[in-house]
């Protein structure tokens, strides 16, 4: 095959920008582990109930306005629910799943999570309006799917 000299160099430019872009890829993700975040902390989802903190689920306040959230998800609810806390706070929750894949998403702010088992998810959200914010399971779960909701409670 006979090949035009240009056609050659873009063609070799092409396939050098993809290797390179895949070994800038390749390198953050194993040499400076930049994985996605709640590739982070594993945790055996058959013992959530015993490890800590999950053993200990519910809202802490760890600071002025500041809040820690240890949730556990399961069919089909979100542990602890109704949450309450006031205007201006920032919640730190951190969550995981006893058994399927579930989604913590609140409605009304751009709070939207996966929750794996396995996983540790981790996520902060400051709740500066008052009102009640809806809490949804958005990924399928099993046939109480459409029932999984809480409320978060903002004074
Ligand atoms: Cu949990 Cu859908």
């Amino acid at each position: 095959m006979k090949m035009h000299r240009s056609e050659k160099i873009w063609l070799t430019l092409s396939f050098g920008m993809i290797i390179g872009f895949m070994l800038i890829t390749g390198y953050q993700t194993f040499a400076l582990e930049m994985g996605p975040p709640s590739h982070k902390e594993r945790i055996d989802p058959q013992k959530v109930d015993e490890i800590a903190p999950f053993d200990n689920p519910g809202i802490t306040q760890i600071g002025d306005k500041e809040y820690e959230v240890v949730m556990t998800l399961q069919i089909f609810s979100f542990n602890p629910g109704n949450i309450e806390i006031p205007a201006g706070s920032t919640v730190h929750f951190t969550m995981t799943s006893k058994d399927v894949t579930h989604g913590f998403q609140v409605a009304g702010t751009n709070l939207n999570a996966m929750v794996m088992p396995g996983y540790i998810q981790k996520i902060t959200q400051t709740f500066d309006e008052p009102g009640e914010y809806l809490v949804l399971c958005n990924e399928y779960c099993g046939a109480g799917h459409q029932a999984m909701a809480t409320k978060i409670i903002v004074k």
